[in-house]
């Protein structure tokens, strides 16, 4: 069946990325010879995005966020004023007025995305989308709205009502600011001076009550209303109640009986690591409800033998495909928690957690403290003003979700009459609301589906806002039981461009040196922590079970190591299938190379699965599992293990070297964590690769600029960059303005002070064994393999001492270079195994048995094959941490050893 599958995908994702590539192809030809740079660019862009999506993508999305700060705008693409109809196949049921719907309507890709966002901007702009008005079910009952307590002196320096002030030349009245002052929460409206509002949490002192005519200016907004006068202010009661959230019970009651949910939702491939969190949540009473992200097959296929395993654990049927901060998300969360009912547990508190938390007190201090506020509901609130809370969050903005992506279409009003409130999406809520939350559709609920549905980071607000408008608003508790590691100044970064119309922060991951932070919680109300990254730094998950009571570290084997499959035979296919099975299978073969020096014929075969290998957090290469022939007789499964060689060459003459600290090419770079994630360098002709430096403060300087140049497999000039020096110590990353296909072969990139060598490092673009599954052919070759030379500037003007090859050298290389294109087969695995040996050395190989008597070595010539089981390096090896422990029934626990 998933064979069927993978077989029928290959074919349409090869017809489709033919069709796709001959187009790129000859855009290149005509962008070349009819438009000017700037719109090739575009050209070439677009057939990349299209050979990206032409394949399941797998690769991790990162959508976690908190309380997401999202200021700077995202650059907006010069927005067309009109529509330009002839890009759409069908008529659009009105004229289109917001400047950032046609941007979004002209982005999109499918007709069909196009035509959503054509009709919600219309039924927008008709004023019938959105709920213009919505109930509040938690108002005081001594309190009435619009209520006018009459006119009150202001004073300077103690403002009457003193928790929000605005001005709003054209548009203030008594009712508008009711509104604002609703939105925010408070009981309290005045409007003062004519144009100014001001919200209150108490009342004005009756000793302030002036003759109502003090108060004698009119309304900007209303003409036949009083706004106030000079230090003279009308006030009002919103209806609403001063809001209190409950303050939690934290007495030391020994009365355990709660039973907690434990909503995973998870992404990525960190299998062991959702392992590890499991391990450490694990007790019979509680539930685990899993959803794993609708793209990520690999972690659900891996997880699904749990719920046959462990009585309490359950995998969502339905799984959906969620973004950044994508409406898909809070549909997930909530047809998640409807499912709970369905199941019948019974259950107190439902928590949702992903594979990036830990917890940071012990489930049994977690038990004793939930189990004394039943009932309550546990949202962290932004604690900002509510107006730049929804200004920052983009509140006022209507997003629409298609293509996996949210799309900025314009401003909106959010609906009169209900308190706006949002903050982290880190929550603990109680059965009775989750109830009501999933339950039957009442005007509050249905209202605010409309709005959210249409919103960003909507579970960000969403429990918030249901919250502090039902009947549910006294139970409504200001802690999320979370520390969030933030580091603006890293986590701001736009780094989700790609999936949102927005600017949007991520909390970084903790590291070893990050441990006083969760500390200092120690007598804090916190109970989860995020984020953990074992890629990142698995040292700090082991001090934090260690802190919380685990002790059993000293008999766990390979504590330290860490491994996360980078790819696995069973996955559906991903568009760098091909990069990386070419890569692996040449890794294999360089190792058979090795053996048959020792007299040991090994012929691989197969790939199932490549692991990122760490030990004490440092990257320590690939794993390889590969099916292979022993001795020409005997099918036997391999793990090959092997490194990415350093490529970098210092000029010791020159004046800057020492400053230089790294400098080196991979992709994937992560800003956030100033990582790359691709760790072994694997690049194809489809790649885009990155420059990364760190030069350390350099306190003489000579020049003002450093150069950077690109130089392709024949030795042309592919780009040039420049680091302006203005700053005491640099670590940055470069993206050169390259395209794709890049030409195969070793790229070098230069770091030059004028025309002074300073550094040179290598990278390789591997050609591609194979083009959707199938081996290369001529065709092929002849568009992947070609490179895209004319697409360079012309940089003749560049002439950096001893690093362009001479005329005849750069002859030679141009006629080596064109004559590879032709390589395909034998000839073609050939050159990829020689560039390979230069950039990758193979540490060992390792074999696994099936059976039982394993005590003897297996041997090979005069080659002796370890068993993967008994290396401390192996994937096969055994890791207590990172497997599901058994059930000790007894304590209800996981035990691990
Ligand atoms: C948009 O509206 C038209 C007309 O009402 C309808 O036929 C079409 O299916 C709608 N398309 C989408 C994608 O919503
Ligand atoms: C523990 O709490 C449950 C319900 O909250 C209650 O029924 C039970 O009697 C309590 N047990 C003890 C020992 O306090
Ligand atoms: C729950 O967890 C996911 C991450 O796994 C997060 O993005 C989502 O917003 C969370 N929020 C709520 C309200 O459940
Ligand atoms: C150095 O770079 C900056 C900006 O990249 C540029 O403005 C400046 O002219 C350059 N200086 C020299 C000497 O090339
Ligand atoms: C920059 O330099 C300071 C002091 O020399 C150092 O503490 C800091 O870690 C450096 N930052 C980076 C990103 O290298
Ligand atoms: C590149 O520019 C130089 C002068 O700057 C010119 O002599 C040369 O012909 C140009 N080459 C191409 C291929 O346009």
């Amino acid at each position: 069946m998933a064979y069927t599958f993978r077989r029928l995908y290959y074919k349409y994702a090869k017809c489709l990325m033919i069709v796709v590539l001959i187009a790129f192809f000859v855009q290149i030809l005509v962008a070349l010879n009819y438009f000017p740079s700037e719109n090739d660019d575009l050209l070439i862009k677009n057939a990349h995005i299209s050979l990206e999506k032409a394949a399941v993508s797998p690769r991790k999305i990162d959508k976690y966020n908190d309380e997401a700060d999202l200021s700077a705008k995202i650059k907006s693409n010069k927005a067309a004023s009109y529509l330009r109809l002839e890009e759409l196949n069908f008529k659009p049921l009105c004229e289109i007025k917001s400047r950032e719907a046609i941007s979004a309507i002209h982005r999109a890709k499918t007709q069909n995305c196009k035509q959503e966002i054509v009709n919600k901007t219309c039924l927008i702009q008709e004023g019938n989308f959105y709920p213009k008005i919505l109930p509040n079910s938690c108002v005081s009952d001594r309190m009435m709205y619009g209520r006018h307590l009459g006119c009150y002196q202001d004073e300077k320096r103690l403002r009457i009502l003193s928790s929000f002030y605005g001005n709003y030349i054209n548009s203030n009245s008594p009712y508008s600011c009711l509104d604002i002052c609703i939105q925010a929460g408070f009981p309290y409206a005045g409007v003062q001076y004519a144009s100014e509002c001001f919200c209150g949490e108490n009342p004005p002192p009756p000793s302030a009550s002036i003759a109502d005519d003090l108060c004698d200016m009119k309304c900007p907004g209303d003409n036949s209303k009083v706004c106030g006068g000079y230090f003279t202010m009308n006030v009002y009661e919103t209806g609403l109640a001063k809001f209190e959230p409950r303050t939690p019970q934290i007495s030391e009651n020994k009365n355990n009986s709660v039973r907690i949910v434990y909503l995973l939702t998870l992404n990525g491939r960190a299998l062991r690591q959702v392992h590890r969190l499991i391990n450490a949540l694990y007790r019979s009473n509680h539930y685990f409800y899993i959803h794993v992200d609708s793209r990520q097959d690999y972690l659900h296929r891996k997880l699904m033998s749990l719920e046959k395993q462990l009585p309490n654990v359950k995998l969502a049927a339905t799984r959906y495909s969620t973004i950044w901060g994508g409406a898909s998300l809070l549909k997930m969360l909530l047809a998640a928690m409807k499912d709970l009912f369905r199941l019948e547990w019974q259950w107190d508190f439902v928590i949702n957690l992903s594979e990036s938390d830990f917890p940071i007190k012990s489930i049994e201090s977690l038990e004793a403290f939930l189990s004394m506020n039943k009932g309550f509901n546990f949202v962290k609130s932004h604690g900002r003003e509510v107006q730049r809370f929804i200004k920052k969050q983009g509140l006022d903005k209507t997003f629409i979700e298609c293509e996996t992506r949210m799309w900025r279409v314009g401003e909106r009003k959010l609906p009169r009459g209900i308190v706006v409130d949002g903050g982290s999406d880190w929550i603990a809520l109680s059965p009775d609301f989750v109830s009501y939350v999933t339950g039957d559709r009442d005007e509050l609920l249905a209202g605010l589906d409309i709005v959210f549905q249409h919103t960003l980071l909507p579970a960000e607000s969403f429990f918030h806002t249901v919250l502090r408008n039902s009947r549910f608003c006294n139970t409504y508790v200001d802690n999320n039981l979370h520390v969030t590691n933030w580091k603006r100044k890293l986590g701001c970064k736009c780094q989700y461009k790609h999936v949102v119309d927005w600017c949007g922060c991520s909390p970084n991951d903790f590291k070893t040196e990050d441990w006083p932070r969760i500390q200092n919680t120690r007598d804090r109300q916190s109970f989860f922590a995020r984020k953990f990254e074992p890629v990142i730094n698995q040292q700090i998950i082991t001090r934090v079970e260690e802190y919380i009571g685990f002790t059993d570290h000293h008999l766990l084997s390979n504590l330290e190591a860490y491994w996360q499959s980078i790819y696995h035979i069973d996955d559906l296919t991903s568009s760098s299938d091909d990069m990386i099975l070419t890569h692996a299978g040449s890794i294999t073969r360089e190792n058979s190379k090795i053996l048959l020096k020792e007299g040991c014929s090994l012929v691989p075969y197969e790939i199932i699965e490549i692991t990122s290998y760490n030990y004490a957090d440092v990257y320590k290469g690939n794993l390889i599992l590969h099916k292979a022939v022993l001795n020409k007789e005997f099918e036997v499964l391999i793990e090959t293990w092997y490194k990415p060689k350093k490529h970098l060459e210092l000029n010791f003459e020159n004046h800057y070297v020492d400053n230089v600290k790294i400098f080196k090419v991979s992709s994937d770079y992560d800003q956030k964590e100033m990582t790359f994630r691709n760790l072994a360098n694997i690049l194809g002709p489809l790649s885009e690769p990155i420059l990364l430096y760190q030069f350390a403060p350099i306190v003489e300087k000579k020049t003002e600029n450093f150069t950077i140049l690109w130089l392709d497999p024949t030795g042309i000039i592919a780009d040039v960059n420049s680091i302006y020096l203005d700053e005491n110590n640099l670590t940055n990353f470069i993206k050169p303005n390259l395209k794709a296909p890049l030409l195969p072969g070793v790229w070098k990139v230069g770091l030059f002070e004028q025309l002074n060598l300073i550094a040179l490092t290598k990278f390789l673009i591997t050609p591609l064994e194979s083009f959707s599954g199938k081996e290369l052919t001529h065709q092929e070759a002849n568009i992947i393999h070609s490179g895209s030379q004319n697409a360079y500037k012309n940089f003749s003007y560049v002439k950096p001492l001893n690093f362009l090859p001479d005329e005849e050298e750069s002859l030679l290389l141009q006629k080596i270079s064109h004559s590879n294109i032709k390589r395909v087969n034998q000839d073609l695995k050939n050159w990829i195994d020689s560039l390979n040996s230069d950039f990758y050395s193979v540490l060992g190989s390792c074999v696994s048995t099936t059976s039982q008597n394993s005590k003897e070595k297996l041997g090979c010539g005069k080659h002796i094959f370890e068993y993967c089981t008994q290396t401390e390096w192996s994937s096969l090896s055994p890791d207590p941490k990172g497997t599901i422990g058994n059930l000790n029934s007894k304590s209800g626990r996981l035990d691990r050893t």
